[in-house]
């Protein structure tokens, strides 16, 4: 039985995770701490409610005492760090709360990881891993030819981006100073259920939904690199048992297309397959996003040569898999975005 310390586990991905995990085993306990912001949604989990291979501790991953607690009540194998401020629009407006949140926190969870599995001088309890959730945002931007590779020199633009960096550049000393065992994950944009509706593909579905405005910044030709959250999951399992320890794992399915083609493919299917009245004319292009990245693309290649991982979900059945998932699902869409975060969600997302 591994034990596995899951931080953002009320997340989007981190929910994605867990319940990936404790239906393809049995024999796997894990602990998810969360401090549930808006992002933290313990709904996400309902359908693992009743497993007891699954623990939730509400807890701030930047809380020293809170996660010295948490290693020394448990025995933890693995730490997977999903916990963080994810939004590239919040971070423009708001910069501070990434970096204590992103930096501190990882720094305090690495520490805390470090003290807990030292036996003597840089040498740790058999087995473990401490495995870092990073981006392919802190590549930076590329022009329309090449991918991000594990050795592309990293040029992040965002204050987002520029938190994530810096939380790899600390795993990465703990792995060259303490020899401590790590991993780092940098995976392209994901898409599926329980993504928060400030993020493109869940905003334009909930927009075009309720026929509103769907807000395309610039001039809509942005390039990302889309992967169903599920294939996330997988690599991640993969990387954790049986990644190369101190290597970086770059995760992405060659699934480019424009913000603008992704926003049409989904007018396109709910005006086939719920409101024929929904159409292009929702699109507004407005003001783009400051330092605006123009095309990820990532080169999967490590990953699949050393683990074998591949992407098992294409672009056109994930995204209806998405759209399904949502429209099965609008009371989440609906509690996400009422009640505390009404207001601000309005004004932030409804109609930009
Ligand atoms: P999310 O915003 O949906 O979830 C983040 C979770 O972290 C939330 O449950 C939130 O409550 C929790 N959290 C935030 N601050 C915390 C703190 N101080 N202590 C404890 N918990 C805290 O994010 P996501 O999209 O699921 O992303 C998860 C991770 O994956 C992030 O590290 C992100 O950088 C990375 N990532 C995301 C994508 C993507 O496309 N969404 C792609 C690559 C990497
Ligand atoms: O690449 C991985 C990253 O993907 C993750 O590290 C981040 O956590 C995640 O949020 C995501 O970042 P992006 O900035 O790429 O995702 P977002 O959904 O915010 O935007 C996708 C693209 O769509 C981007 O080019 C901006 C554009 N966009 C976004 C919104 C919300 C619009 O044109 N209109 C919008 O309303």
């Amino acid at each position: 039985m591994k034990t596995y310390l899951v931080t953002g586990g009320a997340g989007f991905i981190g929910s994605n995770f867990i319940i990936y995990m404790l239906n393809k085993y049995s024999d796997v306990k894990i602990i998810n701490i969360d401090s549930l912001t808006y992002a933290g949604n313990l709904e996400n989990l309902k359908s693992i409610e009743n497993n007891k291979n699954h623990v939730f501790i509400q807890a701030d991953i930047c809380d020293k005492e809170a996660i010295a607690k948490i290693f020394a009540d448990n025995d933890i194998d693995y730490v997977v760090n999903f916990a963080a401020e994810s939004h590239v629009d919040r971070s423009i407006k708001n910069p501070e709360i990434f970096v204590k949140t992103n930096v501190l926190g990882t720094v305090t969870l690495l520490d805390a990881a470090k003290k807990a599995w030292t036996i003597s001088d840089d040498k740790y309890k058999e087995g473990v891993k401490y495995l870092q959730v990073s981006t392919d945002e802190v590549y930076g931007s590329l022009g329309s030819e090449g991918f991000f590779r594990e050795d592309t020199p990293l040029d992040p633009h965002s204050p987002y981006s520029a938190s994530k960096s810096s939380a790899d550049m600390f795993v990465k000393a703990y792995g060259d100073t303490y020899k401590f065992p790590i991993n780092i994950t940098r995976c392209s944009n994901n898409y599926g259920p329980f993504q928060f509706p400030e993020k493109l593909i869940p905003l334009i579905i909930n927009n075009a939904l309720n026929k509103k405005d769907l807000p395309i910044y610039g001039d809509g030709m942005q390039i990302r690199d889309w992967l169903y959250v599920e294939d996330h999951c997988k690599a991640i399992d993969m990387v954790v048992r049986d990644g190369r320890l101190g290597e970086v794992y770059n995760v992405g399915g060659h699934n480019e297309r424009t913000n603008i083609t992704i926003v049409k493919t989904i007018i396109e299917y709910i005006k086939d397959n719920v409101d024929s009245e929904v159409s292009e004319n929702l699109i507004k292009y407005v003001e783009d996003r400051k330092g605006h990245d123009r095309r990820y693309g990532i080169a999967p290649d490590k990953i699949k040569a050393d683990l074998g991982w591949y992407p098992e979900t294409t672009f056109e059945v994930g995204i209806k898999k998405t759209i399904k998932w949502y429209l099965e699902n609008m009371d989440w869409m609906k509690n996400v975005t009422s009640g505390e975060y009404q207001n601000y969600y309005e004004k932030m997302y409804s109609n930009k």
